[in-house]
């Protein structure tokens, strides 16, 4: 706790609140803080979305007067606002970004804000579809923490999910397998499906496993400014994709396919 203040008297902004994680949010903080700000470059857009969510809005000039400001914008714009938004925050506030990608972004942001301002990379291992985050995954990288830093992080706890600390390097190189092979592979699906296939109906044949998988690839189509960040700047991306590109190579004959390698995959992704 930062002093004598309680969650209740903490004001979030959130800029960026009119798109998807933004506004999700602001949905499940609205009870745990005094004050939630919509932010968007456009009045009109923040005060719709503000009245949708039955919270308060401000401009983006006053943003940056808040406890607690929240980047959550394209990966590209990410640098950029935090520097000029965290360049007038208060002493002992909290600049937070949302961004999925880590490396050039963090170690820009922490060296262009003032040190009298905590900073927290978080990045939420859900989309926004989600209802609530019971359950759900956070990687929190701390680049200069403060109590403030911890208080967000309890308060998101407090509504049920799970924090796992890393470095930027931790986890842009787990990223690399948990994102950019998993996207990779669902995208270069997609491709040779439409290659391969026919049109003769097929959605009268597909199994449940499939529609599980179609779920993924119409995630991945909506999501795409972001997904295509991610392949795009990982550091690991590209090794990435050239060792699925091989296996696949390599398993063009049937008799080099296995299963072996799909019990290692459950033992590495199930393990603690
Ligand atoms: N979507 C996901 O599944 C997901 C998951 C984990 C993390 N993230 C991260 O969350 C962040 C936001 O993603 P999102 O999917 O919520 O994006 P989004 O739906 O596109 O919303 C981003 C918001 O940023 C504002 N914006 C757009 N372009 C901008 C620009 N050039 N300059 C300033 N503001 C701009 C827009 O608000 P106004 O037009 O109203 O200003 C928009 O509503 C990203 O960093 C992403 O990596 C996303």
């Amino acid at each position: 706790m930062n002093g004598n203040r309680t969650n209740s008297s903490i004001s979030i902004s959130i800029v960026g609140g009119t798109g998807r994680m933004g506004m999700l949010l602001a949905k499940i903080l609205k009870d745990k803080v005094e004050t939630i700000n919509i932010v968007s470059r456009e009045v009109g857009r923040a005060q719709e979305a503000a009245q949708e969510l039955n919270v308060s809005w401000l401009p983006l000039e006053e943003a940056h007067q808040s406890n607690i400001v929240i980047i959550s914008v394209p990966i590209p714009e990410t640098v950029k606002i935090c520097k000029s938004i965290g360049q007038k925050m208060h002493d002992q506030s909290l600049l937070v970004e949302l961004a999925s990608l880590k490396t050039g972004i963090t170690e820009i942001i922490k060296s262009s804000i003032p040190n009298c301002v905590e900073y927290l990379s978080l990045h939420p291992l859900f989309g926004p579809q989600v209802k609530d985050i019971v359950g759900k995954r956070f990687v929190a990288v701390e680049p200069a923490s403060g109590s403030l830093t911890t208080e967000f992080l309890e308060m998101l706890q407090e509504c049920g999910s799970v924090i796992k600390k890393a470095t930027v390097k931790e986890h842009d190189l787990a990223m690399a397998s948990i994102q950019v092979l998993h996207h990779f592979a669902l995208i270069t699906f997609s491709s040779a499906l439409s290659r391969f296939a026919e049109e003769n109906g097929l959605s009268e044949y597909l199994t449940e496993s499939l529609e599980k998988t179609l779920q993924n690839i119409e995630n991945i189509y909506e999501n795409w400014d972001t997904i295509y960040a991610i392949q795009s700047l990982n550091p690991n991306a590209q090794k990435a994709r050239k060792i699925l590109a091989e296996v696949a190579n390599q398993s063009i004959d049937a008799k080099n396919i296995a299963g072996e390698p799909l019990r290692q995959a459950i033992s590495l992704l199930r393990k603690p």
